[in-house]
């Protein structure tokens, strides 16, 4: 007799396709062929070129689209820049009612996106339809709301400008939506460049544009390949570019805007960890996996592609994971009961087989379903690979595709080394039933997002961007608004004759070595007595620089007063592995570092006399202004004191059965270069909120006077800074900026100089993706309230991590 439960088990599995009659309308009205949507309408381009489109599917091409060049990129940046005075002018109020309308609009008309988009893109309907599209919407909604309350909520913040942004082809709506929201939210007009594979979504987002009136020239869509990108990024008149893609085109892209002032902000590849322990619901994990790794056939920055498990429940978890994944259904996009839909284009498809051949040349075990994927169009089966060596190239490459690779771990420690141990930091999985083994373990993930019991949960309320090379800045929430927003004195300060010549990152020559005897040495400014001459401070004492070197400080008027150590590539080093071992000063609680920092200020202050006097003879200082210095310098450690138990996260109000909580988290390793300017204000100014976050600095002193900050070693001796939480190392700007840029455990750079070694400290940097802070040669007025000091420091010493924790059986 037949039972529900052998009907249900036996049951055919029979299709359950969407109609795609209304887009293929849509493109038929367009006769298959698109121009690019530049001062609110689409334009002709004449003799243009042009690439197909093509449907993953059945390779079938769907439309005709413009590849645009420079003059197309001109036009739609010169309507932008027109359209920028009118539009940063409307109130938050206005602004609010054309983005909750472009949000009503989506919504209105989501079938029609959410078909469009799995016709072009190749993922299934179910993605693109419940997903994609309602994530859209939501992103909309969200950043009408923060247009409304920015006056409120950004107070001394203004818009950047004309802002590029260039979009990846794996969501392509909602990284359209994530770039485009904000953007205009705080009151930017943009030039948006979708991905060559997935350009139809947003040439209809214009048409909504068009339909909701949207002024002319706030929004403009180039289509085009990567050549119309590069048009773009080197555009003179964009203010801010917003990139997601690979971290190849990234480091091109942050080269190239290397030293043009403009703010960048990256959002690149990942190889994210989804760790399982022992007693975490095996059930829910498999289901978790599918999410993980074979949502969007695995083309997803933050997919869980690593899958790290406790050693006992490897062997059942895996056999549980093949039992599941011969469950899967590969197919049809546009049919509602298929899992994994299309690669999305044949260079994508050779990538994952070529990677996938790698792996099993390598050594590891490649196992995949008993079935055969379509033959017709771009199709991978999900792909599990066991026994994997964490070197090998699979387990260190973003693959961007539906294979996983498996690797066991034995104690948590074990599980975050393993989980640490890739180039990227973009999300995190864990999975365990004990509450304070995860909240243990996410924190110490290098990861911008953990999701507790959970995977690949987005929303607009909540941050998303990641750490090391998965890029910098963040896409979401009120740290996703700073991105499209500068400090109103920043975007006036001019370029000052000061920050040019003596603020000046030096050449080498420009180091004046000293040599014995001193006999230059000028009897009158040189203090008599023992000698004093100070070296380098790393890991809480006062070592001797490597190159054997000292270089001579002189005073206002050219005499000799001292002499410090010159500071070289192998200093940095140690310096660097100083605070890598001062790790416990991160982990300090935010009250100690706030005495830490109270007792930095009174023992400053009971040694004022010396630094007025040690300021008063260098350049630019009467005693008058020294005394001001040293008063400001003690203020201002009493303010970021006052801040270091009150930065705090918070708690994302997200539309899920979930508290996500968003943790404002030191980098870890900050390096600085202090301007010659000030040099014991502009030198506090810089260290205090890093450190009252809890990061460990290496430290380049003012190199024209860094006699007042060699000083400071014994303030430091004196206050409880444990060794290694501050490291010093003076010396040529220009040759220790070089060695942080380019260290990979220095996680951020700050660099306030000349726009000449700003440009280096950025180029340098773009190996590694390191995030870097620099004034390109600004002046900035270290005594003001709104400009030395203020919470932008803070925001800059920390970056936000999203942790999301479920709730309810
Ligand atoms: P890609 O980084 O080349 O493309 C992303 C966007 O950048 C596209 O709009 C493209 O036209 C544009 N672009 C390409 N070269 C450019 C340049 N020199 N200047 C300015 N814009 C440029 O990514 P692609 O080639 O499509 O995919 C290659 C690999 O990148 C994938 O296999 C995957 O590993 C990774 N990827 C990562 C993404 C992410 O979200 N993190 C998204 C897409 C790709």
């Amino acid at each position: 007799m037949s039972t529900v439960r052998k009907i249900f088990e036996t049951m055919e599995y029979g299709p359950a396709p969407e109609a795609p009659e209304v887009a293929l309308e849509w493109l038929k009205k367009h006769e298959y062929s698109f121009r690019p949507f530049i001062d609110g309408r689409f334009q002709d381009v004449p003799d243009a070129q042009t690439f197909e489109s093509i449907n993953p599917r059945n390779g079938q091409p769907i439309a005709k689209l413009t590849q645009c060049g420079q003059a197309e990129v001109d036009a739609a940046v010169a309507a932008a820049t027109a359209a920028f005075p009118d539009w940063s002018g409307l109130t938050g109020h206005l602004r609010a009612r054309y983005l909750y309308a472009i949000a009503r609009q989506i919504q209105k008309h989501s079938r029609l996106f959410a078909v469009l988009e799995t016709l072009d893109n190749g993922k299934p309907i179910r993605e693109s339809r419940d997903i994609d599209i309602p994530l859209v919407a939501r992103h909309f909604y969200h950043h009408a709301g923060w247009a409304q309350l920015l006056a409120e909520e950004f107070p001394g913040y203004e818009p950047i400008g004309v802002c590029g942004q260039i979009i990846p082809w794996n969501f392509p709506l909602l990284m359209l939506a994530w770039k485009i929201a904000p953007a205009l939210a705080a009151g930017n007009t943009v030039v948006l460049k979708p991905a060559e594979f997935t350009s139809l979504t947003a040439l209809l987002f214009a048409e909504v544009l068009q339909q909701i009136h949207l002024p002319a020239g706030v929004v403009n869509i180039i289509t085009g390949n990567g050549s119309t990108g590069e048009l773009l990024v080197k555009h003179p008149e964009i203010q801010k570019l917003a990139f997601t893609g690979s971290s190849e085109v990234g480091r091109i892209i942050r080269k190239a805007m290397a030293g043009t002032g403009k703010k960048l902000s990256l959002e690149l590849g990942g190889k994210s960890p989804f760790i399982v322990f022992e007693d975490a619901d095996l059930d829910s994990v498999v289901e978790g996996v599918v999410d993980a790794i074979w949502f969007n056939q695995g083309q997803v920055c933050c997919a869980g592609s690593r899958l790290l498990v406790q050693e006992g429940i490897a062997e059942r978890l895996e056999q549980k994971l093949r039992a599941r994944m011969e469950t899967l259904r590969v197919g049809d996009p546009l049919d509602k009961a298929v899992d994994i839909g299309a690669i999305v284009a044949p260079v994508q498809l050779q990538r994952i087989e070529k990677l996938v051949e790698q792996g099993k040349s390598e050594g590891a075990t490649c196992w995949q379903p008993s079935w055969a994927v379509p033959q017709e169009g771009y199709f991978y089966p999900p792909t599990l690979f066991t026994n994997v060596e964490p070197a090998s190239q699979i387990a260190q490459i973003e693959i961007f595709g539906p294979v996983l690779v498996s690797m066991t771990f034995r104690t948590p420690s074990e599980a975050i080394e393993l989980a640490n141990n890739t180039v990227y930091g973009l999300a995190a999985s864990v999975w365990t039933e004990n509450v304070n083994l995860a909240l243990d373990v996410a924190p110490k993930l290098k990861a911008g997002v953990v999701w507790v019991n959970s995977t690949n949960m987005f929303d607009a309320a909540s941050g998303f961007g990641g750490y090391r090379e998965s890029g910098f800045g963040r896409e979401g929430g009120k740290e996703g608004m700073y991105e499209y927003l500068v400090p109103n004195w920043e975007r006036k300060a001019a370029l000052s004759d000061k920050a040019n010549s003596e603020n000046t990152g030096n050449a080498p020559s420009e180091i004046e070595l000293s040599r014995m005897p001193l006999a230059e040495s000028d009897e009158d400014s040189f203090e008599p007595g023992i000698d004093r001459s100070p070296k380098l401070y790393i890991g809480g004492k006062q070592i001797r620089p490597d190159s054997g070197y000292s270089f001579a400080v002189r005073d206002a008027s050219g005499n000799y007063c001292g002499e410090v150590g010159l500071g070289n590539r192998k200093d940095i080093r140690n310096a660097v592995e100083a605070a890598l071992k001062a790790a416990s000063w991160s982990r300090s609680t935010a009250h100690l570092r706030a005495q830490i920092l109270y007792y930095l200020a009174e023992n400053l202050s009971a040694r004022a006399w010396e630094f007025e006097n040690r300021l008063a003879v260098s350049p630019g200082h009467s005693h008058e202004e020294a005394k001001r210095e040293v008063s400001k310098s003690i203020e201002r450690l009493f303010y970021y004191a006052a801040w270091a138990d009150k930065y705090e996260g918070r708690v994302h109000a997200v539309p899920f059965r979930n508290v996500t909580l968003a943790m404002p988290e030191a980098w870890g390793i900050l390096g600085i270069i202090c301007p010659a300017e000030n040099p014991l204000l502009s030198f506090i100014s810089l260290i205090a909120p890093p450190l009252a976050l809890g990061n460990r600095l290496v430290v380049v002193p003012s190199w024209r006077f860094p006699l007042v900050v060699t000083d400071f070693y014994q303030v430091l001796d004196t206050s409880d800074v444990p060794g290694g939480a501050i490291n010093l190392v003076t010396g040529d700007p220009d040759e220790l900026g070089r060695v942080l840029a380019q260290h990979d455990d220095v996680a951020a750079l700050w660099c306030i100089g000349s726009k000449e070694i700003c440009e280096k400290i950025e180029r340098d940097s773009s190996g590694n993706l390191k995030a870097s802070w620099v004034n390109f040669g600004k002046t900035r007025d270290w005594f003001d309230g709104g400009q030395g000091q203020g919470t932008e420091y803070l925001r800059r010493a920390a970056q936000v991590k999203n942790i999301w924790v479920p709730y309810g059986e």
